[in-house]
C-alpha cells in the first residue's frame, strides 16, 4: 500500500463529503518555479484534474466541482486565454471517453456567452456524451462568476414575477437555489483551495455558505491524491454545526 492508500484506509467511509469543490490555483507559479511557460503550468493542472477525479471515484465523492475559468480570468492576456480555451477542448477530447466509461456525467457551470463557438462546441460534445451517466458528477466552472450567477437567478425570478407566474412572497431560499446554474448541486460540503491564498475569488458564493474550507500551500499541479485524502481527513475532524448547537 502506498501512503495515499494508507490514508484512504483510515478514512471514515460514513463521512465522505458528498460535494467537493476546488479552486485550482497556482498553475502559473508552479510553472515559473520550473522555468516553464504558464501554458505548461495549465497543462500540468489539466493532467491533475484526472488524478483528483479518480481519487474522488475511489472514495465515493458524488460531486466534484472545479473552477477552471472565471469571469475575472478575461483580464489575462489574449494568448493565455486562447491557450486555456484550447486546453479545455483538448482535455475534453482526450478524457471525455474515459469519463464516460467510468459512468461520470460532465456538467458545465457558467455561461456560454462570450466563449468562442469552438469551445462551446467542445464542451457541448462532452456534456452530450456523458448526459445519462449517474456514477459521479464532475462540474466544470468555465466562464463562471458567483455574483453573475446570483444576478442571473434574480433576473430569472424577476421575469417570472413580471409574467405573473410568481409573487415576490413566494421567493424563498429553496426557490432561489433552483435558479442557479446547477440547482441539483447547491450545497458544497468541502471547499479546497490550493496555492495558499485565503480567498474565495467569486466562486460559488451561494453554495459555500456552510462549507468546510481547507487551504493548502501546494500549487495545483502538485496537489496529489495523497494530499487530497489528507484534506478529506481534515474535513472529517470538523464538527459541522450549520449555525446550530451540537
Ligand atoms: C489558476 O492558476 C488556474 C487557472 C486560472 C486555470 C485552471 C485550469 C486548469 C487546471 C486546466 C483546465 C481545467 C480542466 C477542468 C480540464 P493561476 O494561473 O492563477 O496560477 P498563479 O496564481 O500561480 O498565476
Amino acid at each position: 500500500m502506498d501512503t495515499a492508500q494508507q490514508i484512504a484506509a483510515l478514512l471514515d467511509k460514513e463521512k465522505i463529503p458528498g460535494h467537493v469543490a476546488i479552486i485550482m490555483d497556482g498553475n502559473g507559479r508552479w510553472a515559473e518555479g520550473r522555468g516553464k511557460s504558464r501554458l505548461e503550468g495549465h497543462e500540468a493542472g489539466a493532467r491533475n484534474v484526472k488524478v483528483i477525479t479518480e481519487a474522488c471515484q475511489e472514495l465515493g465523492v458524488r460531486v466534484l466541482t472545479l473552477y477552471a475559468f472565471s469571469t475575472e480570468n478575461w483580464r489575462r492576456s489574449k494568448q493565455e486565454i486562447d491557450s486555456l480555451f484550447q486546453l479545455m477542448g483538448r482535455y475534453l477530447k482526450q478524457y471525455s471517453g474515459q469519463l464516460h466509461k467510468t459512468n461520470v456525467r460532465l456538467l458545465h457551470m457558467g455561461e456560454n456567452d462570450g466563449l468562442p463557438a469552438k469551445t462551446v462546441n467542445d464542451i457541448q460534445k462532452g456534456l452530450d456524451l456523458t448526459r445519462n451517466n449517474y456514477g459521479m458528477d464532475v462540474c466544470v466552472g468555465f466562464n463562471y462568476g458567483g455574483r453573475r450567477e446570483i444576478v442571473r437567478a434574480a433576473r430569472r425570478l424577476a421575469e417570472k414575477v413580471r409574467q405573473g407566474e410568481l409573487s415576490p412572497e413566494e421567493i424563498t431560499e429553496d426557490l432561489f437555489a433552483e435558479h442557479l446554474y446547477l440547482p441539483m448541486h447547491n450545497e458544497v460540503d468541502l471547499l479546497i483551495r490550493t496555492s495558499g491564498e485565503y480567498r474565495i475569488s467569486n466562486f460559488m458564493l451561494w453554495q459555500i455558505s456552510y462549507s468546510e474550507i481547507v487551504v493548502t500551500p501546494t500549487f495545483w499541479p502538485d496537489f496529489s491524491k495523497e494530499e487530497f485524502f489528507k484534506a478529506i481527513q481534515e474535513y472529517q475532524t470538523r464538527l459541522r454545526r450549520f449555525g446550530g448547537r451540537p
